[in-house]
């Protein structure tokens, strides 16, 4: 991975220098982070509504905007409506959100995953728990999840069936034909989904994990699966394509996965070739991410920080990054290398050209794509002495 220019460096705040990772060159180190918005079309294929939807990050100056978590196989799906990569026509309801993405100078990743014991579940506007009687009889698709062991995540939620060690020995095979499919599709990045109590984080926590073959025991046993499937994913890239992995950093229960866990999984992924560690946190017991890390400003950067130091790999922070001079922070002391903005890009889809400003930069609109930013930069002269270039009124009429 190298820095940008000297010359940006002067000029632009870290956070607006690009960034290249293997062969890509992002524009920035803004990020939109993997956000299932259960608006697939039909057979899980990507319709307009995720053009539009993805497409509004480009426009608004984000760097790399990642698609949500996207199932490797069916039994995966961590809901009904949520997109799918495992078979040919999936790949190729891609190919008109890419095309878009690459026009705009915006890097677009995908995030594979596979929802294990938490497969069949609730959106989040239902709750984000196990499907009710009243949410099957109103028609959610139910069926039998998959997981480590044959334990719900919790009382009420689906008993999976427990995955044999045939089936977890071709389990990295499943993950490989969603990969080739990515890179067939063209995306830049491909994450793998490893946090969240799905299923390679549940193979991972011991909390979850408690089979006695090769897939479980000790910590290099629950390591297993995560690492084979990154194997073959990182066998499916090119080499000019960078590959990142979510984690949950830590389980947020005393018994779960910890950070020295996830300092040792992160030197792992780094030797089988993953570029950067997306650290989130959470959600082995209860919803995604069930709040049992205490949520604050920036709650989990210092994970970021400390696997990007004692793993020596890149990092992205994310979690409650709201103001750009907070973003900046974070990557000019080091604590990590790309910022992800969730649920404040939601807000806000300009949020990346917002904070330049803030930052200082973009002051004639430079990088708003010219359509908009050629009339943005008129209007600055015509409302000199009432209101700020960006729009504040400064005195009333
Ligand atoms: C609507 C929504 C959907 C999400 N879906 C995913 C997902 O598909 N995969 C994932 O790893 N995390 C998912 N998350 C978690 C976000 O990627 C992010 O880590 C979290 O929102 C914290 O960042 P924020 O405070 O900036 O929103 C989702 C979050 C939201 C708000």
């Amino acid at each position: 991975m190298t820095d940008g220019p000297d010359i940006a460096a002067v000029v632009r705040p870290k956070l607006f220098q690009p960034l290249t990772i293997r062969g890509l060159t992002l524009r920035n180190r803004l990020v939109v982070p993997p956000m299932v918005h259960y608006r697939c079309g039909p057979g899980h294929t990507c319709g307009t509504f995720h053009v539009v939807h993805l497409g509004r990050y480009a426009l608004g100056g984000f760097g790399l905007v990642f698609v949500e978590a996207t199932g490797v196989e069916a039994v995966g799906l961590i809901n009904e409506h949520d997109l799918g990569i495992w078979n040919e026509a999936q790949a190729e309801s891609f190919k008109p959100l890419i095309d878009f993405m690459r026009r705009e100078n915006t890097a677009i990743g995908i995030q594979l995953a596979h929802g294990g014991r938490k497969s069949s579940s609730q959106s989040a506007m239902q709750g984000m728990g196990p499907l009710t009687e009243e949410n099957i009889r109103a028609g959610s698709k139910v069926w039998q999840p998959v997981g480590p062991t044959a334990e719900p995540v919790a009382p009420g939620w689906l008993m999976p069936r427990q995955l044999t060690t045939a089936e977890c020995r071709a389990m990295p095979a499943t993950w490989a034909r969603a990969a080739r499919n990515a890179v067939k599709a063209g995306f830049d990045v491909i994450e793998i989904h490893m946090a969240h109590g799905y299923l390679l984080a549940s193979f991972l926590s011991p909390v979850s994990n408690t089979r006695n073959d090769e897939y479980g025991g000790d910590r290099a046993g629950r390591m297993r699966l995560p690492l084979e499937i990154v194997e073959a994913v990182r066998r499916e890239m090119p080499d000019t394509m960078p590959l990142f992995v979510r984690v949950s950093s830590v389980d947020g229960t005393k018994e779960g996965w910890s950070m020295d866990d996830t300092v040792v999984l992160a030197r792992e992924l780094k030797a089988r070739g993953v570029d950067v560690v997306d650290c989130s946190s959470g959600g082995i017991a209860g919803a995604a991410t069930a709040a049992q890390v205490p949520r604050s400003l920036g709650f989990q950067v210092p994970f970021a920080e400390r696997v990007r130091r004692e793993a020596e790999i890149a990092t992205m922070a994310v979690g409650l990054i709201l103001e750009a001079k907070q973003a900046e922070a974070i990557v000019a002391n080091g604590q990590a290398d790309l910022i992800a903005v969730g649920r404040q890009s939601q807000y806000n889809p300009n949020i990346a050209h917002h904070w330049s400003h803030d930052l200082g930069i973009n002051r004639r609109f430079e990088d708003w794509d010219p359509e908009y930013g050629w009339w943005l930069e008129k209007r600055i002269k015509t409302m000199e002495g009432f209101a700020t270039p960006t729009g504040s009124v400064t005195r009333s009429a």
